[in-house]
């Protein structure tokens, strides 16, 4: 029978449980995105606390562009040696860890107006309010040569995979996104165009670092809007991504939209108490592919994780929040075994001195 403790492999990355700590950007990287003691120091201490795999906070491809202040960055050759000591120190402590890798878009607040900003069509973010340059096929080839090289870099530098953000309603979410995207060329469309950078990014980042090194995607099953990305057309991308030969996808959901603009209640379900939200979804994909399916979202108990693992195709569970208030849940979950996370979904863990539960700040921060 399974366990979520099991010993297992993903391409050639040996995991020592099935646990993820997801992407989770700390806004603890220096204004040029990088890594300073305090986000290594994280790390380290995510690494003693037992989970298997850390895929780091997104990290931004290009320099002149950044979605989110104090990101990690990855977009020149000054990140490899200074990245490389620190991916040494934490696989001494027997960890896995995977640079998570993106370009934002129009859905940032962060020195709009200083820099250029691209999307898939020139259409307003409908919360952010910010109009992207429509990309020409130059500049959708120059992104896609960022991620390989991006990704190249994240090899040198020690990292044991990467994994492309395509979730959320950054600009790989908005390409398959119909209401962001509304090209008549061959990037818009039909779901296969609209996929296509995607499709292409995998290509060319596969080139730049072989077949020995796990390329990981995050992807929305659902926009949860009328005219998104849908789950049928998750389903279909997934399937071609396994074609194209990526190597595990993880599961999530939701772009950003005003209130309105949001069909399904799943937004909302961030921010409550309901467990592993995106699970049928993720099963549904999971049973369709022979690739390894990442569960996010709301993971919260070891029952229900396990239950999960046991009866659908679901192989791993990737958590955040959780991790911000309890660095160490996983060796507490390795001993005490019917547990949940004590994480309550309040969804305030954004804070300019660095992202963190408000349970760990000092009373006067709160
Ligand atoms: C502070 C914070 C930062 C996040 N940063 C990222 C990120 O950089 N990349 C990403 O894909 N998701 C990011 N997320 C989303 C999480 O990875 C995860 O999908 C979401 O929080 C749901 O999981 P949870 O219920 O375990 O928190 C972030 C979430 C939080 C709370």
């Amino acid at each position: 029978m399974k366990s979520l403790f099991d010993n297992t492999t993903l391409s050639n990355m040996k995991l020592k449980n099935r646990f993820f700590r997801s992407a989770t950007w700390e806004a603890m990287a220096d204004s040029k995105g990088h890594m300073t003691e305090k986000l290594r120091n994280l790390y380290l201490e995510l690494a003693r606390g037992g989970v298997g795999t850390i895929i780091t906070g997104y990290a931004f491809v290009t320099e002149d562009e950044q979605p989110n202040p104090k990101m990690m960055g990855i977009y020149d050759d000054s990140f490899i040696e200074e990245n490389k000591v620190f991916t040494d120190k934490l696989h001494e402590l027997d960890t896995n860890i995977i640079l998570q890798i993106a370009y934002g878009g129009s859905q940032t607040n962060f020195n709009v107006g200083e820099r250029t900003i691209l999307g898939p069509s020139s259409v307003e973010h409908s919360i952010y309010g910010v109009t992207p340059q429509e990309a020409t096929k130059e500049d959708i080839k120059n992104l896609i040569n960022s991620f390989a090289d991006a990704s190249l870099r994240a090899k040198m530098s020690g990292f044991d995979g990467v994994q492309l953000h395509a979730a959320h309603g950054y600009i790989y979410s908005q390409f398959l996104n119909p209401h962001y995207n509304k090209r008549t060329d061959e990037y818009g469309g039909n779901i296969e165009n609209r996929a296509r950078i995607i499709f292409e990014t995998l290509e060319a980042v596969r080139e730049k670092v072989g077949t020995n090194f796990p390329i990981l995607i995050k992807i929305n099953c659902s926009d949860f809007i009328d005219d998104g990305f849908s789950f049928e057309e998750c389903k279909y991308v997934c399937k071609r991504l396994e074609e194209l030969g990526i190597d595990a996808i993880e599961i999530s959901g939701v772009v950003g939209a005003k209130t309105e603009d949001v069909r399904l209640r799943e937004r909302n379900l961030r921010y409550l108490k309901k467990e592993s939200y995106f699970r049928k979804y993720a099963a549904e994909i999971a049973e369709e592919l022979n690739i390894p399916v990442i569960l996010v979202g709301g993971n919260r108990s070891l029952d229900l994780m396990t239950n999960i693992l046991e009866n659908t195709k679901i192989e791993y569970f990737s958590l955040s929040r959780p991790f911000l208030r309890e660095p160490h849940l996983i060796n507490r979950w390795i001993l005490e075994e019917d547990s949940v996370a004590k994480c309550i979904s309040c969804g305030k863990c954004l804070d300019a001195e660095g992202n963190s539960c408000i349970f760990n700040r000092k009373k006067s921060d709160k």
